[in-house]
């Protein structure tokens, strides 16, 4: 993939003194969804596919972007001046356009442009976070091309408030953290209220990360997912009248049952209901791990999406049908949707000698039930961003 960037941005650009190759990470989250928003915990873990780049400083004020995975669309070119407000010719090249609009926000203004191809292996709208990855590159490019001091953690808040201000989806900070922070091996066990934060170690014995994409072509998730996180905050604030809390995450479950009533609207009572309930999942789960009560993490798996589905209301007959088949199959650790959800993917915990079984079998229930194939990957637990 290194060699490929490079062989890209010659292709476009010619031979350029200077020029390096980086990676950032796509993100799959283990259990912790829809609570980043709500100052809950989240356990995400960086994977080894992301997105990769190459990069070279300009002597004038342009940046010129190209992407290979979209070729067609060909090099974008804007001066640094032109910038101010997201186009909409501007495609793809709006996420790093965002980053580096963002940066200039914090003070870090570039005093002249740059060249950058991409070329990312995330299977494209899989909820497997290929915009944080880009955010997240571009920001790490940004910090070694001109020198900026911007820690990796300032890259993914970075990142978030670009996505949220630039490009118009009211994320949390889970994808760009997960991204930023990366560490082989482990998940991120993260607390959204205040980004305290500490590895924890992945060591399935016997048994891997499987991700199943449900490739759902039609995907509304932005305008939803803001929807969503709308009705937690009017939620929020009808308890704050009552309750001294900064997030609903705040809440344990004693609380929120002995209060739930201030919530008078049934589907806003479910949907807080979610938010409380699977930050003290997230936090039962890791602790499930560290004991080394892998099952049990599996049961915590189900449990949230169930959740996500009876009362979050994110899934969808994809994402349903390829979680419920997968929990009929011995050697099924646990199986849940990951990412915002109405579409993308998948992860589940499978033993070593169930995964070709899962695969066959959750492949042909979903085929035939849905009408077209899911896609299966095994994936690895990699490093944050780095120059390769
Ligand atoms: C998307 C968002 C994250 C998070 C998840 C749901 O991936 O970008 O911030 O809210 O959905 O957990």
């Amino acid at each position: 993939m290194k060699q490929a960037v490079l062989d890209g941005f010659k292709a476009q650009f010619g031979e350029k003194e200077g020029v390096k190759a980086y990676f950032a990470p796509g993100r799959v989250n283990l259990i912790g969804e829809h609570t980043d928003y709500n100052g809950g915990h989240v356990f995400p873990c960086a994977l080894t596919i992301g997105t990769y780049g190459a990069a070279a400083k300009r002597e004038d004020r342009t940046i010129r972007l190209f992407s290979m995975n979209l070729d067609r669309f060909g090099v974008y070119e804007v001066s640094l001046d032109d910038i101010e407000t997201p186009s909409p010719k501007a495609g793809w090249t709006n996420y790093p356009l965002g980053v580096v609009w963002a940066f200039a926000k914090r003070g870090m203004k570039l005093d002249k442009g740059f060249d950058m191809v991409i070329n990312g292996n995330i299977p494209n709208g899989s909820g497997l976070s290929s915009s944080a990855s880009l955010e997240v590159l571009t920001g790490f490019i940004l910090r070694d091309l001109y020198g900026f001091e911007v820690s990796n953690q300032d890259i993914a808040l970075i990142g978030q408030y670009s996505e949220n201000n630039y490009n118009g989806c009211n994320c949390g900070i889970m994808d760009q953290f997960a991204s930023a922070m990366g560490k082989e091996n482990n998940a991120i066990f993260l607390d959204t209220a205040d980004l305290s934060f500490e590895y924890a170690p992945i060591k399935l014995e016997g048994a891997k990360i499987v991700i199943a994409n449900t490739n759902k072509k039609h995907k509304l998730t932005d305008s939803q997912y803001n929807a969503r996180r709308s009705m937690c905050e009017e939620a929020l604030a009808i308890l704050q009248k009552s309750l001294d809390i900064k997030g609903l995450g705040d809440l344990s479950i004693e609380e929120f049952e002995a209060n739930k009533h201030l919530l008078t609207d049934p589907d806003m009572q479910k949907k807080a209901k979610h938010a409380v309930y699977e930050n003290q999942r997230t936090i039962e789960a890791v602790k499930a791990l560290k004991d080394g009560d892998i099952e049990h993490f599996g049961k915590l798996m189900r449990q949230s999406h169930e959740s996500l589905r009876d009362d979050y209301d994110v899934t969808g007959i994809e994402l349903d049908t390829l979680a419920e088949e997968a929990w009929k199959i011995p050697g099924v650790i646990g199986s849940r949707m990951t990412g915002g959800g109405f579409g993308g993917c998948t992860v589940s915990i499978v033993k070593d000698e169930a995964i070709e079984n899962f695969k066959k079998t959750v492949g042909e229930e979903y085929r035939r039930k849905i009408g077209y194939d899911a896609t299966f990957y095994t994936v690895e637990i990699g490093n944050g961003p780095q120059v390769i």
